[in-house]
């Protein structure tokens, strides 16, 4: 009886824990402690409320999907397959999160390392053309959005902004990369204080920021893989052809061949484009050249049975071909 018991508490801490999955984080310092610069109450509201939102809106959004279960990093990488509610509320969570992070009150913040401050001289000539260039992002970001400092696929630093909840990770975001710095620009993040004076907000925020810490997101940065994995994923004309691929072969595993038989033409299209498209550096060699002319040849035999009016049978058995003939390809382009 115990061990039933035992096993039923069990199972449902394991359920709680997965429809769960994201939580909101503790701020590293207490309410209070930010002001002047950001006053206690508008900070208690942006973490307690805002950031909460998008937790409970992101787990909301995955639960009892493919998504559920998923890392942030996932959800935010490919969201360009995933819905808008997903894409917001990760968006929000990540981003929040890293501001939360990078910043501390002056007494409590960390040096610069040698290796930050090399770079910044090196890409922006001075700390303060640094500073110009974030302050110039966030404000001409219209309506709401963030301004970042990220390192590039060529480890170079950048400053660039996203509109909403979108970052850099995102491949629907054109100045891909990992963000070392996040300033959230939405008026929600200053409007008590500053109203609509969003550079005098930009200016207290930079004084918060921690050098120390965005030192350690700098070394991290410069050595972690998916600096290659968004270079690899810079590739238009292979994402314009997976979304084509999942459009129509997807509902026709489920006996749905409308898609398929309606958009045949737009695939082989979409197929011609990305042999002739230009694959990302790191990645173009014979092998994929290959893949991708045989890939068009098989879209043109789906195209052929299409026009032939051929059975559902056969149409379906020639997608698949396709379809997995895709992965490979795409599984050599990620190898
Ligand atoms: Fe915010």
């Amino acid at each position: 009886m115990k061990t039933t018991l035992f096993c039923l508490i069990l199972l449902l801490m394991i359920n709680t824990s997965f429809s769960q999955s994201f939580s909101l984080p503790n701020l590293p310092y207490a309410y209070g402690d930010y002001a002047p610069q950001i006053d206690v109450l508008t900070m208690e509201i942006h973490h307690k409320k805002h950031h909460q939102a998008y937790v409970n809106n992101l787990n909301t959004a995955v639960k009892g999907t493919k998504m559920e279960g998923q890392s942030l990093l996932d959800l935010m990488f490919y969201v360009s397959f995933r819905s808008d509610a997903v894409r917001n509320n990760a968006g929000g969570h990540y981003n929040h999160t890293m501001f939360w992070e990078i910043m501390a009150p002056p007494a409590s913040q960390g040096l610069i390392s040698d290796e930050l401050s090399a770079a910044i001289n090196r890409d922006f000539g001075s700390m303060d053309s640094l500073k110009k260039a974030i302050s110039a992002a966030a404000i001409a970001r219209f309506g709401s959005g963030w301004a970042w400092l990220i390192v590039s696929p060529e480890k170079k630093l950048m400053v660039t902004s996203t509109p909403n909840q979108d970052n850099p990770i995102m491949d629907v975001t054109k100045d891909r990369g990992i963000p070392i710095i996040a300033i959230d620009v939405w008026e929600h993040a200053y409007y008590l204080n500053y109203q609509n004076k969003r550079m005098d907000y930009l200016s207290a925020a930079w004084s918060l920021i921690d050098w120390g810490v965005v030192s350690k997101k700098y070394a991290s940065a410069i050595n972690d893989s998916l600096l290659l994995e968004i270079e690899k994923d810079n590739w238009p004309a292979m994402k314009d052809f997976h979304r084509t691929m999942a459009q129509t072969f997807h509902p026709s595993e489920s006996g749905d061949l409308i898609p398929l038989r309606n958009r045949s033409g737009e695939l082989l299209a979409k197929a011609i484009l990305l042999k002739e498209s230009r694959p990302p550096k790191s990645l173009d060699s014979k092998l994929i050249l290959e893949g991708l002319q045989n890939l068009e040849n098989k879209c043109e035999e789906v195209n052929e049975l299409v026009e032939k009016e051929a059975k559902d049978a056969v149409l379906i058995k020639k997608i698949k071909e396709a379809h997995d003939l895709f992965h490979i390809v795409q599984g050599l382009c990620h190898d």
